[in-house]
């Protein structure tokens, strides 16, 4: 197996990893996902750009079995889907020498036990030669770790970004072929890992605009051929206004919970207002598509059954992720059932500290099946999430 030609002299020799199911043992991977490397060789010195997860390791060493000398590694990022094969890397290359930013660097150390002789950090703006081909390093944080740089091969005009822009998209092609496939799963992609860090990813956007860039190349999924295209769904995903779409993750478990959900559903489709239900029952639920569903909406509506006096477990399971990934919500609220007596409703909204925009609309709970006037103040919350949307102009 030969390294694949991205450019002259700039090489693929990452892993794509079809099997893979789960990443964290959270996230779902339906597509699996890759582990991109590079191997740039100048007229002086090579560069090995990432490595990948450990378990993928003899995928790198064999594309990099007719290569006798690295001079430099390029660590953009410290997770070890990305560094794990870093300890083997230098110990077949012991020449080498791990270029990061200051940060990445106890990190590093810290995961992998590496000595710090082998590491050289470097100043954001900071160039390094390899005789005909030039690195430029671009410091830019949390994406998503405090540590992660850019760096932009100069002569080749390639942009690697780490994680960002990424999909896990496992594929036998390099580059983007379907736009529509692949923005899927890099929506998806941002969703998980990019979202909460939204606001610093603005400020590392604006770093780079001013690059000309042919090729934007990741760490996971397909390369883009045409920058444009994901550069502009980034643009979408964090600056637009949200959308006038409610999302609704609930859990259902004698059927009170479920008839107040569909009761909602259907006053919000009467106004117009697009929902998205997510059934968190295990088995059922794809955290992932919740996620991707969380990128948009004005507001999200907990539905929630009352357990041993709180949420169901599922729920606040759901709960706790969405405050974790920090969408660009405006309004949220909670609806739900209980036997006896609850405090659903404040364990809910305690919970979501990080939707600090976000107001707070009146709860609906019912005591047993719904009656009458549980419907009609359903009805009344419908109402009031159409007016808010339009207020703000989401409609
Ligand atoms: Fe793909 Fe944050 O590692």
């Amino acid at each position: 197996m030969d390294p694949i030609s991205v450019k002259p002299n700039v090489f693929y020799v990452g892993a794509v990893d079809w099997d893979r199911r789960l990443f964290d043992n959270l996230v779902p991977l339906p597509d699996g996902t890759s582990y991109n490397a590079f191997l740039i060789k100048g007229s002086e010195k090579t560069a090995l750009v990432d490595t990948v997860d450990f378990h993928m390791s003899e995928v790198l060493f064999e594309y990099l079995k007719d290569v006798d000398r690295i001079d430099y590694v390029i660590a953009h990022h410290g997770e070890q889907d990305h560094s794990g094969t870093l300890p083997k890397v230098l110990e077949r290359y012991p020449e080498a020498k791990v270029y990061l930013t200051p940060k990445a660097k106890g990190i590093f150390m810290d995961l992998l036990h590496l000595p710090e002789e082998k590491f050289v950090t470097v100043q954001d703006g900071e160039t390094l030669s390899l005789g005909d081909k030039t690195i430029q390093f671009i410091h830019a944080p949390w994406v998503h770790w405090p540590e992660t740089m850019f760096t932009y091969l100069q002569e080749d005009k390639i942009l690697f970004t780490a994680d960002c822009f990424g999909s896990h998209l496992a594929s036998s092609e390099l580059y983007v072929e379907d736009e529509c496939q692949v923005y899927e799963a890099a929506k998806r992609y941002f969703a998980e890992i990019m979202m909460p860090f939204s606001g610093v990813i603005k400020r590392n956007m604006k770093k780079i605009e001013n690059l000309n860039i042919e090729i934007i190349a990741p760490d996971h999924g397909p390369f883009y051929p045409r920058p444009e295209f994901i550069l502009d769904a980034y643009r979408h995903w964090i600056y637009d206004e949200p959308k006038n779409e409610v999302v609704i993750p609930y859990i259902s478990m004698h059927g009170s919970t479920k008839m107040m959900v569909d009761y909602l559903t259907a006053a919000l489709m009467a106004r117009g207002v697009t929902v998205k239900l997510f059934n968190l029952s295990d088995g059922v639920v794809d955290i992932g598509k919740l996620a991707m569903a969380l990128v948009d909406p004005a507001t999200v509506v907990v539905g929630t059954p009352t357990f041993l006096t709180g949420p169901h477990p599922n729920v606040a399971y759901g709960t706790f992720l969405i405050n974790a990934l920090r969408p660009k919500v405006r309004f949220f609220s909670v609806i739900g059932s209980y036997g006896w007596g609850t405090k659903a409703v404040d364990v809910i909204t305690g919970m979501v500290p990080n939707l600090n925009k976000a107001e707070i609309l009146d709860p609906v709970l019912c005591k047993g099946l719904p009656r009458e006037e549980d419907l009609k103040a359903l009805e009344a919350l419908a109402e009031t999430i159409y007016q808010k949307h339009k207020e703000n102009g989401f409609v």
